[in-house]
């Protein structure tokens, strides 16, 4: 496996022997929370999207550019912090408030925000030219065009609750990539 930059000695000293250095370790929890706000996505549901044939619309998720084998150490931090971000940019639109519940929007987005925080020290390590080339090229290129579609696609249906629904089911799809993402960070210890 090649090992680019710093990130992955990090990782592995990092929950190695030297506990307290600055490290950007993936813990279990955190691919946890993934879980759980797949669950509370699951819960948000409100209707069908068969009530909603017009809103139908491919975005193209570009799940094997995300969950290709080439997709390891940085470029995965940065994929992952790619897709959370765009997320819970789009969970923190004035008009998520008033399409879903509100305390199960809240809970997706402390989880969301406890998963962003926990990449920072990874992200820090990576600025260098090397993390820059990786932060825009490939695959997080690739999630970053796919959420680029969605914020004007709701803008176009008006933020009306047929959006919404497809939206949701587009950011559960994503989050079940994060975890695979996760996992595969996860066991590189
Ligand atoms: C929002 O979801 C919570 C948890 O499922 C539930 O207890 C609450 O009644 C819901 N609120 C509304 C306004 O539906």
């Amino acid at each position: 496996m090649a090992l680019p930059l710093s990130l992955l000695t990090v990782l592995v000293v990092g929950s190695g022997g030297l506990s307290g250095s600055v490290g950007c370790v993936l813990h279990q929890k955190h691919i946890l929370l993934s879980g759980d706000n797949v669950e509370l996505l699951r819960q948000m549901q409100r209707i069908s999207t068969l009530s909603c044939p017009k809103d139908t619309r491919d975005f193209r998720f570009p799940r094997t550019m995300i969950e290709g084998s080439q997709v390891q150490g940085t470029q995965a931090i940065f994929v992952l912090q790619e897709m959370l971000q765009h997320i819970s940019d789009l969970l923190l639109t004035e008009h998520a408030s008033s399409a879903w519940n509100t305390t199960l929007l809240n809970q997706v987005l402390m989880g969301l925000y406890q998963q962003l925080e926990a990449l920072k020290p990874c992200l820090v390590h990576e600025m260098g030219e090397q993390g820059t080339a990786l932060a825009s090229e490939g695959p997080t290129g690739a999630v970053r065009r796919y959420f680029g579609g969605i914020f004007p696609y709701l803008k176009e249906k008006k933020y009306s609750d047929c959006a919404w629904e497809f939206v949701r089911l587009e950011i559960m799809r994503s989050l079940s990539s994060i975890i695979a993402l996760q996992e595969r960070l996860s066991n590189m210890d």
